[in-house]
């Protein structure tokens, strides 16, 4: 088994301090590196040391490659939900990046296997991804890979279970207009990347953090699958993993 680099931080904003310290490091060695990047309410703060950090001086993502996880189906790029304009909004509109030099998942495509398979192709294309940051579900779900009984491997479409779906209301009117499907890296995308970071926080985490990196690694809890990675850092807050050990 491979060794999960654990920090434990007191709080969120420090969560995206250490986290962001990834980002610099990779970016000062290698300036057109391609980074995946997560929605979620957990990485704003390190989105948000991020654009401090660029205004700094202290990080360039003018040359740097950036892949989402994933997207909703049936969501055009602008709609307020769509993980498109979330990034567009947290992150990618207030740094250096190029437009052109940034993937999320078509939520409007029409053919889906083609869609996918050339997701794929473009993170190969680039090179692969140096470093893929990762959030994660009540569930155990990364992107939007959600318990089964397998890790998808590859760009995939998927139906969202009903807890995912509930999480996410709250971005939304009502349960009704938050989709019923969405297209994810599949575990083994994630699992090729180089370097990986999970950010984790808030006492309602604690359990799925506990049973991801203590407990089997099984498809039934999809994040599990990351203590087969070489060169995973998982960087929480105290409340998260206050289930450790217990
Ligand atoms: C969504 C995303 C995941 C994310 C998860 C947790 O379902 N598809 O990539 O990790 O939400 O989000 P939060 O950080 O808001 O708890």
């Amino acid at each position: 088994m491979y060794h999960v680099k654990v920090k434990v931080c007191k709080d969120p904003a420090e969560v995206g301090k250490l986290a962001a310290d990834l980002f610099e490091n990779l970016i000062a060695e290698k300036p057109a590196g391609v980074i995946g990047l997560a929605t979620g309410s957990t990485p704003l703060p390190l989105y948000r040391e991020l654009i401090a950090r660029e205004k700094a001086g202290k990080i360039d993502f003018s040359r740097v490659h950036s892949a989402n996880l994933d997207e909703y189906k049936g969501l055009a790029p602008d709609h307020p939900q769509s993980y498109r304009r979330f990034m567009q909004e947290n992150l990618l509109d207030h740094i250096s990046i190029k437009y052109e030099n940034t993937i999320v998942p078509d939520g409007l495509c029409e053919d889906v296997d083609a869609m996918c398979e050339a997701y794929e192709r473009q993170i190969e294309e680039w090179g692969g991804v140096d470093l893929q940051l990762l959030g994660i579900g009540h569930d155990g779900h990364i992107g939007f890979n959600e318990p089964c009984d397998h890790f998808p491997a590859k760009t995939h479409e998927v139906e969202l279970t009903e807890m995912t779906r509930d999480a996410n209301k709250r971005f939304f009117d009502s349960i009704d207009e938050v989709p019923t499907a969405a297209f994810t890296m599949g575990c083994g995308t994630v699992m090729a990347a180089r370097k990986i970071v999970m950010v984790i926080t808030g006492k309602d985490k604690a359990d799925i953090l506990n049973a991801a990196f203590y407990g089997p690694v099984t498809p039934e809890v999809p994040a599990s699958i990351l203590q087969f990675h070489p060169d995973v850092t998982l960087i929480c807050d105290e409340a998260a993993y206050s289930k450790v050990g217990k």
